[in-house]
């Protein structure tokens, strides 16, 4: 009874309520950390904590890996919890060059890499340039990830010591592969022009393009999509998982002033 009391409340206020959504625990467990969680529910096999982060009301979610993950749940976050917008925090490989693990992209836009023709001597994209980030909510994750307090760089990936990372607004692509190929990495960064990939920016974007829900996705490089990824991943997850959680909660921040 209280529990749903306290959803009415959450619904009936006129302020913003938030989906922060990842694909994996460590994305999200320092997110839910810093949460007050008032009510928790289980819906589809996946673990709803509603409450406030930073006194602003969010409904924080676990995903899962993938597309469908994604999609479900993003369906899940606008139909059922109504939220006005989704956050995706997490990490992503980095496909421009430029790019070096650590760092950050904001998300102007984001795209299916593998919604595409296959022919017997091309794979042609249905679309390149997908679902665009709303405004205001990238100007905020920008400011936020001016004023985060990141720790430093490892040094395994930049000799200087105190090296922050670098912070782009930029292009995410989605496709439900890991990519661990320098061929590969080389395709997608010429036929897309993209900056970053990952496994589930685009299916969560389309479901809330679909539901008139804004979005923007805040995803720190912990690889470079090429032959040594899964290691690097390995190595680097938790470092860009903390980065990309502390610009959800700086975000929040700057929301509640
Ligand atoms: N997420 C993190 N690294 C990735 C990669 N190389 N490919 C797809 N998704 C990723």
């Amino acid at each position: 009874m209280i529990a749903l009391i306290f959803t009415f409340i959450l619904l009936a206020s006129d302020q913003q309520c938030f989906g922060i959504m990842s694909a994996m625990d460590v994305e999200l467990n320092m997110i839910k950390e810093n949460m007050v969680v008032e009510q928790i529910d289980t819906v589809a096999q996946r673990i709803f904590y509603i409450g406030t982060l930073e006194e602003i009301p969010c409904v924080c979610v676990k995903a899962g890996i993938g597309k469908v993950n994604a999609a479900l749940t993003a369906s899940i976050l606008a139909m059922k919890y109504d939220v006005d917008a989704v956050i995706f925090a997490g990490v992503a490989g980095a496909i421009n060059p430029k790019l070096s693990i650590g760092d950050i992209v904001i998300s102007h836009s984001v795209v299916h890499h593998d919604y595409a023709y296959l022919g017997p001597e091309c794979l042609t994209p249905y679309d390149t340039s997908g679902f665009r980030a709303d405004s205001f909510l990238i100007g905020v994750a920008m400011q936020a990830a001016q004023d985060a307090e990141f720790d430093e760089v490892p040094q395994k990936i930049c000799k200087e010591t105190g090296h922050s990372p670098q912070v782009v607004l930029g292009k995410v692509i989605t496709g439900d592969q890991f990519i661990a190929s320098e061929e590969k990495r080389q395709w997608l960064e010429q036929t897309f022009h993209a900056d970053c990939v990952e496994m589930e920016g685009a299916a969560m974007a389309q479901v809330c393009y679909i539901n008139n829900v804004e979005f923007v996705i805040i995803r720190c490089l912990g690889d470079l999509a090429n032959e040594n990824a899964d290691v690097d991943f390995e190595e680097f997850v938790k470092y860009a998982a903390k980065n990309s959680s502390l610009i959800v909660t700086q975000m929040m921040v700057l929301l509640k002033e």
